[in-house]
């Protein structure tokens, strides 16, 4: 039986997780950290087939007025497939199903990456609304070798 991708709401495990970002360049964060960051999420979901994840989408925040979308990644199998828009389709759901009136809802594209988060409703900042979005330079300082590396979107 040939096996289709599969995107439900579930957690990856730490290894999985590790493993989806270092494949896109991302480098790669502790099993301490991946297992944090994961279990601190508002909601997750991972595309599979197989069982083999594919796809992850992940909003995090205080769950009522500010929500920030991060670890938006389908695998270079997956991807040209409809997959990313899909994920970020149930995050908005997500959102939508808890964010209070005023909430902000926010991310930092990887550079080039704009117009597929426009496809799905993103617009870019700044804007006749908003400013530009802003750093921490701290925190955009590349780790050292074998650390943690920095974050990504
Ligand atoms: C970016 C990414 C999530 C897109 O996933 P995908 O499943 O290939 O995207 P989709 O098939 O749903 O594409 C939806 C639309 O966005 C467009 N799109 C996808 N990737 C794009 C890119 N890198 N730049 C511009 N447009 C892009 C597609 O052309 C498509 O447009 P269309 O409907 O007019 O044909 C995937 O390529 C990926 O994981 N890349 C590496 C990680 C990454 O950069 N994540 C984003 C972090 S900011």
């Amino acid at each position: 039986m040939v096996s289709e991708f599969e995107l439900k709401e579930e957690l990856p495990t730490t290894r999985e997780f590790i493993e989806l970002r270092a494949a896109v360049g991302w480098g790669t964060v502790s099993e301490d950290t991946a297992r944090r960051t994961l279990t601190g999420a508002l909601y997750t979901v991972c595309l599979r087939k197989g069982g083999a994840l594919h796809g992850l989408g992940r909003v995090v925040g205080d769950g009522v007025l500010y929500f920030y979308v991060s670890d938006v990644i389908v695998s270079p199998a997956a991807a040209g497939g409809g997959f990313g828009l899909r994920i970020l389709d149930s995050l908005k759901t997500y959102v939508q199903s808890v964010a209070s009136p005023g909430a902000t809802v926010a991310l930092l594209s990887v550079p080039g990456r704009e117009p597929f988060y426009e496809k799905a409703g993103f617009v870019r900042c700044p804007n006749e609304i908003v400013g530009s979005g802003l750093c921490l330079l701290d925190y955009l300082v590349p780790a050292p070798e074998g650390a943690d590396s920095p974050r990504r979107p």
